[in-house]
Protein backbone atom coordinates (compact mmCIF):
# COMPACT_ATOMS: atom_id res chain seq x y z
CA UNK A 1 0.00 0.00 0.00
CA UNK A 2 1.33 3.18 -1.24
CA UNK A 3 1.40 5.94 1.84
CA UNK A 4 -1.03 8.25 0.43
CA UNK A 5 -3.43 5.35 0.75
CA UNK A 6 -2.32 4.55 4.39
CA UNK A 7 -3.35 7.75 4.64
CA UNK A 8 -6.76 7.49 3.64
CA UNK A 9 -7.22 4.78 5.98
CA UNK A 10 -6.25 6.84 8.63
CA UNK A 11 -8.42 8.93 8.01
CA UNK A 12 -11.50 6.40 7.95
CA UNK A 13 -10.24 5.52 11.08
CA UNK A 14 -9.95 8.86 12.84
CA UNK A 15 -13.72 10.12 11.72
CA UNK A 16 -15.34 6.90 12.94
CA UNK A 17 -13.45 7.19 15.80
CA UNK A 18 -15.43 10.74 16.47
CA UNK A 19 -18.52 9.37 15.00
CA UNK A 20 -18.62 6.22 17.59
CA UNK A 21 -16.82 7.77 20.44
CA UNK A 22 -18.74 11.59 20.37
CA UNK A 23 -21.09 11.26 17.78
CA UNK A 24 -19.99 13.66 15.08
CA UNK A 25 -20.19 12.56 12.05
CA UNK A 26 -17.97 13.72 9.07
CA UNK A 27 -17.92 10.73 6.72
CA UNK A 28 -20.26 13.04 4.23
CA UNK A 29 -17.43 16.11 4.56
CA UNK A 30 -15.69 16.85 1.42
CA UNK A 31 -13.19 14.42 1.35
CA UNK A 32 -10.43 16.82 0.12
CA UNK A 33 -10.76 19.31 2.94
CA UNK A 34 -11.10 17.50 5.71
CA UNK A 35 -7.89 16.04 4.74
CA UNK A 36 -6.13 19.37 4.68
CA UNK A 37 -7.58 19.80 8.04
CA UNK A 38 -6.99 16.93 9.34
CA UNK A 39 -3.52 17.40 8.50
CA UNK A 40 -3.32 20.72 10.47
CA UNK A 41 -4.52 18.96 13.21
CA UNK A 42 -2.15 16.18 13.30
CA UNK A 43 0.44 19.00 13.15
CA UNK A 44 -1.26 21.10 15.94
CA UNK A 45 -0.92 18.00 18.47
CA UNK A 46 2.49 17.21 17.05
CA UNK A 47 2.03 13.65 16.03
CA UNK A 48 3.61 11.58 13.39
CA UNK A 49 0.76 9.95 12.12
CA UNK A 50 -3.07 10.43 12.72
CA UNK A 51 -3.70 8.09 14.69
CA UNK A 52 -1.25 8.61 17.08
CA UNK A 53 -4.33 11.03 18.23
CA UNK A 54 -6.86 8.34 18.65
CA UNK A 55 -6.21 6.87 22.32
CA UNK A 56 -6.08 10.83 23.17
CA UNK A 57 -9.73 11.60 20.82
CA UNK A 58 -10.94 8.22 23.28
CA UNK A 59 -10.26 9.02 26.12
CA UNK A 60 -9.45 12.87 26.74
CA UNK A 61 -12.41 14.85 26.77
CA UNK A 62 -11.08 18.38 25.91
CA UNK A 63 -9.82 16.84 22.77
CA UNK A 64 -12.91 17.12 21.26
CA UNK A 65 -12.99 20.63 20.98
CA UNK A 66 -10.02 20.97 19.78
CA UNK A 67 -10.66 18.80 16.66
CA UNK A 68 -14.13 20.26 16.15
CA UNK A 69 -12.52 23.88 16.21
CA UNK A 70 -9.89 22.10 13.62
CA UNK A 71 -12.74 20.53 11.71
CA UNK A 72 -15.25 23.47 11.02
CA UNK A 73 -14.14 26.68 9.55
CA UNK A 74 -15.13 29.59 11.31
CA UNK A 75 -14.24 32.28 8.43
CA UNK A 76 -16.68 35.05 8.37
CA UNK A 77 -17.41 38.78 7.99
CA UNK A 78 -19.67 41.37 8.53
CA UNK A 79 -21.74 42.04 5.52
CA UNK A 80 -19.94 39.41 3.29
CA UNK A 81 -21.07 39.50 -0.35
CA UNK A 82 -22.60 43.00 0.55
CA UNK A 83 -24.98 43.16 -2.42
CA UNK A 84 -26.84 40.28 -0.46
CA UNK A 85 -27.78 41.97 2.25
CA UNK A 86 -28.74 44.74 -0.19
CA UNK A 87 -31.13 42.37 -1.77
CA UNK A 88 -32.26 40.33 1.76
CA UNK A 89 -33.10 44.53 2.56
CA UNK A 90 -34.87 44.92 -0.32
CA UNK A 91 -36.63 42.74 -1.67
CA UNK A 92 -37.04 40.30 1.59
CA UNK A 93 -37.03 42.42 4.74
CA UNK A 94 -40.71 44.07 3.75
CA UNK A 95 -42.26 41.02 3.25
CA UNK A 96 -40.64 39.59 6.52
CA UNK A 97 -42.33 43.09 7.87
CA UNK A 98 -45.76 42.14 7.52
CA UNK A 99 -45.23 39.07 10.06
CA UNK A 100 -46.32 40.01 13.88
CA UNK A 101 -43.42 38.02 14.56
CA UNK A 102 -40.14 36.83 12.44
CA UNK A 103 -38.08 33.75 12.81
CA UNK A 104 -34.63 33.86 11.03
CA UNK A 105 -32.35 30.80 11.78
CA UNK A 106 -28.60 31.61 10.57
CA UNK A 107 -27.50 28.25 10.07
CA UNK A 108 -23.18 28.14 10.54
CA UNK A 109 -23.03 31.19 11.89
CA UNK A 110 -18.95 31.07 13.10
CA UNK A 111 -18.19 33.85 15.14
CA UNK A 112 -21.34 35.52 14.75
CA UNK A 113 -20.88 38.70 12.41
CA UNK A 114 -23.19 37.60 9.82
CA UNK A 115 -26.27 37.42 12.57
CA UNK A 116 -24.77 41.19 13.60
CA UNK A 117 -25.25 42.15 10.33
CA UNK A 118 -28.73 40.96 9.68
CA UNK A 119 -29.62 42.44 13.39
CA UNK A 120 -28.20 45.66 12.02
CA UNK A 121 -30.73 45.68 8.72
CA UNK A 122 -33.60 44.88 10.66
CA UNK A 123 -32.99 47.33 13.01
CA UNK A 124 -32.90 49.84 10.01
CA UNK A 125 -35.48 48.60 8.44
CA UNK A 126 -38.10 48.90 11.87
CA UNK A 127 -38.48 45.05 12.73
CA UNK A 128 -36.34 44.15 14.69
CA UNK A 129 -37.98 44.30 18.09
CA UNK A 130 -40.02 41.60 16.10
CA UNK A 131 -37.30 39.77 15.22
CA UNK A 132 -35.58 36.99 16.64
CA UNK A 133 -32.37 35.49 15.45
CA UNK A 134 -31.46 31.95 16.21
CA UNK A 135 -27.93 31.38 15.10
CA UNK A 136 -26.25 27.98 15.30
CA UNK A 137 -23.01 25.99 15.04
CA UNK A 138 -20.91 23.43 16.01
CA UNK A 139 -17.78 25.04 16.73
CA UNK A 140 -18.68 26.12 20.71
CA UNK A 141 -15.24 27.97 20.51
CA UNK A 142 -16.75 30.60 17.84
CA UNK A 143 -20.00 30.29 19.09
CA UNK A 144 -18.59 31.85 22.66
CA UNK A 145 -16.92 34.71 20.67
CA UNK A 146 -19.79 35.40 18.81
CA UNK A 147 -21.98 35.14 21.92
CA UNK A 148 -19.89 38.06 23.32
CA UNK A 149 -19.82 40.41 20.25
CA UNK A 150 -16.43 41.58 20.47
CA UNK A 151 -14.34 41.38 16.89
CA UNK A 152 -10.84 43.08 16.42
CA UNK A 153 -11.03 45.86 15.23
CA UNK A 154 -8.36 45.84 12.57
CA UNK A 155 -11.78 44.55 10.45
CA UNK A 156 -13.61 47.15 10.86
CA UNK A 157 -12.75 48.95 7.84
CA UNK A 158 -13.80 46.12 6.00
CA UNK A 159 -16.20 46.18 7.68
CA UNK A 160 -17.71 49.37 7.56
CA UNK A 161 -16.79 49.37 3.69
CA UNK A 162 -19.50 45.88 3.85
CA UNK A 163 -21.67 48.00 5.43
CA UNK A 164 -21.79 50.84 3.33
CA UNK A 165 -22.28 48.89 0.01
CA UNK A 166 -24.71 46.86 1.81
CA UNK A 167 -27.39 49.96 1.85
CA UNK A 168 -26.29 50.53 5.42
CA UNK A 169 -28.37 53.81 6.38
CA UNK A 170 -25.79 55.01 8.76
CA UNK A 171 -22.30 53.98 10.59
CA UNK A 172 -21.25 51.00 11.37
CA UNK A 173 -19.66 52.21 14.54
CA UNK A 174 -23.42 53.70 15.28
CA UNK A 175 -23.81 49.73 16.20
CA UNK A 176 -20.79 48.85 18.40
CA UNK A 177 -17.71 50.40 20.36
CA UNK A 178 -14.37 50.85 18.95
CA UNK A 179 -12.00 50.98 21.49
CA UNK A 180 -8.42 50.08 21.59
CA UNK A 181 -8.16 47.25 19.07
CA UNK A 182 -11.75 45.37 19.84
CA UNK A 183 -14.91 46.79 18.55
CA UNK A 184 -17.66 45.58 20.70
CA UNK A 185 -21.31 44.91 19.17
CA UNK A 186 -24.12 47.25 21.18
CA UNK A 187 -26.15 44.89 23.00
CA UNK A 188 -29.63 46.03 22.23
CA UNK A 189 -28.61 44.23 19.06
CA UNK A 190 -27.67 41.29 20.64
CA UNK A 191 -31.07 41.05 23.00
CA UNK A 192 -32.69 40.13 19.40
CA UNK A 193 -30.25 36.69 19.18
CA UNK A 194 -30.04 33.37 20.71
CA UNK A 195 -26.57 31.35 19.90
CA UNK A 196 -26.38 27.58 19.89
CA UNK A 197 -24.91 24.55 19.44
CA UNK A 198 -26.95 23.03 16.66
CA UNK A 199 -25.30 20.21 14.19
CA UNK A 200 -26.63 20.26 11.10
CA UNK A 201 -25.82 16.58 10.11
CA UNK A 202 -27.05 15.05 13.27
CA UNK A 203 -29.65 16.91 14.77
CA UNK A 204 -33.33 17.98 13.44
CA UNK A 205 -34.77 21.08 13.19
CA UNK A 206 -34.04 23.94 15.01
CA UNK A 207 -36.82 26.38 15.19
CA UNK A 208 -40.16 27.15 12.75
CA UNK A 209 -38.29 30.00 10.27
CA UNK A 210 -39.30 32.93 7.72
CA UNK A 211 -35.67 32.94 6.75
CA UNK A 212 -32.88 31.04 6.63
CA UNK A 213 -29.26 32.07 5.91
CA UNK A 214 -27.28 29.36 5.40
CA UNK A 215 -23.98 30.31 3.92
CA UNK A 216 -20.57 28.91 3.18
CA UNK A 217 -21.81 25.91 5.17
CA UNK A 218 -22.73 23.26 2.43
CA UNK A 219 -19.69 23.54 0.22
CA UNK A 220 -17.87 21.42 2.73
CA UNK A 221 -20.59 18.75 2.29
CA UNK A 222 -21.00 15.93 -0.14
CA UNK A 223 -24.33 15.79 -2.43
CA UNK A 224 -25.51 13.25 0.11
CA UNK A 225 -25.07 15.64 2.88
CA UNK A 226 -26.04 19.14 1.28
CA UNK A 227 -29.51 16.62 0.02
CA UNK A 228 -30.18 16.25 3.94
CA UNK A 229 -29.26 19.60 4.82
CA UNK A 230 -31.56 21.02 2.40
CA UNK A 231 -34.75 19.23 3.78
CA UNK A 232 -34.19 20.01 7.06
CA UNK A 233 -33.82 23.68 6.17
CA UNK A 234 -36.96 23.49 3.98
CA UNK A 235 -39.05 21.61 6.73
CA UNK A 236 -38.03 24.60 9.29
CA UNK A 237 -39.46 27.19 6.67
CA UNK A 238 -42.85 28.69 6.62
CA UNK A 239 -44.47 29.05 3.87
CA UNK A 240 -43.24 31.48 1.61
CA UNK A 241 -40.57 31.86 3.97
CA UNK A 242 -37.05 33.04 2.27
CA UNK A 243 -33.62 30.78 2.23
CA UNK A 244 -30.49 32.11 1.27
CA UNK A 245 -27.56 30.36 0.11
CA UNK A 246 -23.74 31.12 -0.02
CA UNK A 247 -22.77 32.21 -3.76
CA UNK A 248 -21.33 29.00 -4.30
CA UNK A 249 -23.96 27.02 -3.46
CA UNK A 250 -26.97 25.87 -5.19
CA UNK A 251 -30.40 24.04 -5.29
CA UNK A 252 -29.43 22.48 -8.73
CA UNK A 253 -28.97 19.20 -7.27
CA UNK A 254 -31.58 19.42 -4.27
CA UNK A 255 -34.81 16.73 -4.88
CA UNK A 256 -37.15 19.28 -3.34
CA UNK A 257 -35.71 22.14 -5.69
CA UNK A 258 -39.01 22.74 -7.40
CA UNK A 259 -40.83 23.75 -4.19
CA UNK A 260 -38.53 26.78 -4.36
CA UNK A 261 -38.32 29.85 -6.87
CA UNK A 262 -35.66 32.16 -7.21
CA UNK A 263 -35.88 35.35 -5.91
CA UNK A 264 -32.11 36.66 -6.72
CA UNK A 265 -30.82 33.32 -8.70
CA UNK A 266 -27.36 34.94 -8.53
CA UNK A 267 -26.99 36.03 -5.08
CA UNK A 268 -28.50 32.40 -4.17
CA UNK A 269 -31.67 33.70 -2.59
CA UNK A 270 -35.02 31.44 -3.24
CA UNK A 271 -38.53 31.71 -1.70
CA UNK A 272 -40.39 28.95 -0.92
CA UNK A 273 -43.85 28.59 -2.93
CA UNK A 274 -46.83 29.43 -0.81
CA UNK A 275 -48.29 26.32 -1.65
CA UNK A 276 -44.85 24.31 -1.38
CA UNK A 277 -46.51 22.36 1.59
CA UNK A 278 -44.51 24.56 3.99
CA UNK A 279 -46.27 25.38 7.18
C1 LIG B 1 -17.11 29.20 6.47
S1 LIG B 1 -18.11 29.30 7.90
C2 LIG B 1 -19.47 30.24 7.28
C3 LIG B 1 -19.84 31.36 8.20
C4 LIG B 1 -20.94 32.30 7.66
N1 LIG B 1 -22.15 31.58 7.39
C5 LIG B 1 -20.47 33.04 6.44
O1 LIG B 1 -20.87 32.70 5.33
O2 LIG B 1 -19.67 33.96 6.59
C6 LIG B 1 -18.77 27.64 8.01
C7 LIG B 1 -19.36 27.34 9.37
O3 LIG B 1 -20.14 26.14 9.27
C8 LIG B 1 -20.03 25.46 10.47
N2 LIG B 1 -20.39 24.04 10.31
C9 LIG B 1 -19.66 23.05 9.72
N3 LIG B 1 -20.31 21.89 9.84
C10 LIG B 1 -21.48 22.15 10.49
C11 LIG B 1 -22.56 21.34 10.92
N4 LIG B 1 -22.56 20.03 10.70
N5 LIG B 1 -23.59 21.93 11.57
C12 LIG B 1 -23.57 23.27 11.81
N6 LIG B 1 -22.57 24.09 11.44
C13 LIG B 1 -21.53 23.53 10.79
C14 LIG B 1 -18.57 25.64 10.85
O4 LIG B 1 -18.33 25.39 12.22
C15 LIG B 1 -18.31 27.08 10.43
O5 LIG B 1 -18.47 27.96 11.51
Amino acid sequence: MKPSEIEEVEIDLFVEALRLRHGYDFRHYGRASLRRRLLALQRLFGVAHLVDLLPRLLREESVLSKVLSALSVPVTEMFRDPEVFSVLRQEVVPVLRSFPRINIWQVGCATGEEAYSLAIVMAEEGCLQQCQIYATDINDAALATAEAGIFHARRLALYSDNYRLAGGKAKLTDYCRAHLDVMEMDVALRRAMVFAHHNLVADGVFCEAHLVICRNVLIYFDRHLQDRSLALVRQSLVRGGYLCLGLQESLDAYAGKEEFYPVDRLLRIFRLRADGGGR
